[in-house]
């Protein structure tokens, strides 16, 4: 992962407070304690009979290395995986189809969003994209700039985005910092939001209206939908 520059951190979080938002109450999702998002990717997997596994973002290799999959690549520009550059270079140059894959790279939403593009484009017809850190529990959770080392980004607003379309079915799973599942379905429960930029949706936005901006299930429930 890149060097944590504890200035930055400082200034970002100034930044954040003057210019951005600030706001106080927080949310717990119960995450259960027993249940990662390797053993969702291996269940959905095994549950699939899927033969291919992308993950963007691989770090330390925790979810990479536990992944039982014929053909799987890993991207990262900095550490894991077996590809070495970024989501953006690796798309450029990619000519094959994945059956599953994890977003899991830059945690900002201009770069979700175009990650989840490139991954539309070259998903298997039945495959499905997993995305992590989708549920923020706090403001500085998902504060963009970052200002905190435990941190999930703004990766709910590219859910958000996303769930207003017609052609794309997006469920949440609560496990482990929240993983979103996207499939090139009709949307069953289209989300009614017409805004011009989602990126301009506040912390405060997503803790009025999570359950209906994410569709979150429980992790049976979520197996159960996506087993259908
Ligand atoms: C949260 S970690 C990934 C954790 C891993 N997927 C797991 O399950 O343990 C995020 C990773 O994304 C990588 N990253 C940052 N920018 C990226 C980019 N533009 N493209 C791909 N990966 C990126 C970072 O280097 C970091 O290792």
């Amino acid at each position: 992962m890149e060097k944590v520059n504890k200035f930055k951190f400082k200034i970002n979080k100034i930044y954040y407070y003057l210019f951005k938002e600030r706001f106080k109450s927080k949310l717990n999702f119960e995450f259960p304690e027993n249940i990662n998002r390797w053993d969702l990717i291996q269940k959905l997997i095994n549950l699939k009979n899927f033969q291919s596994y992308l993950e963007i973002g691989c770090d330390g290799d925790d979810s990479f290395s536990k992944i039982k999959v014929k053909n799987k690549i890993g991207v990262d520009p900095y550490s894991g995986g077996n590809f070495r550059g970024t989501s953006d270079f690796f798309f450029s140059q990619n000519e094959k189809n994945f059956d599953c894959i994890f977003i899991d790279g830059l945690h900002e939403y201009y770069q979700v969003l175009k990650d989840i593009k490139n991954s539309l484009e070259i998903l298997s017809e039945n495959g499905i994209i997993l995305l992590h850190d989708c549920l923020p529990t706090s403001l500085h959770k998902q504060a963009v700039p970052r200002y905190k080392n435990i941190w999930n980004g703004d990766v709910w607003k590219s859910i958000v985005y996303y769930r207003t379309l017609e052609n794309i079915d997006i469920v949440t799973c609560k496990i482990d910092q929240g993983i979103s599942a996207i499939r090139k379905v009709k949307n069953k429960d289209c989300l009614d939001l017409k805004l011009d930029d989602f990126s301009k949706l506040k912390f405060k936005d997503f803790y009025f209206n999570h359950k209906e901006y994410m569709r979150i299930k429980d992790y049976n429930d979520f197996l159960k939908y996506i087993s259908n």
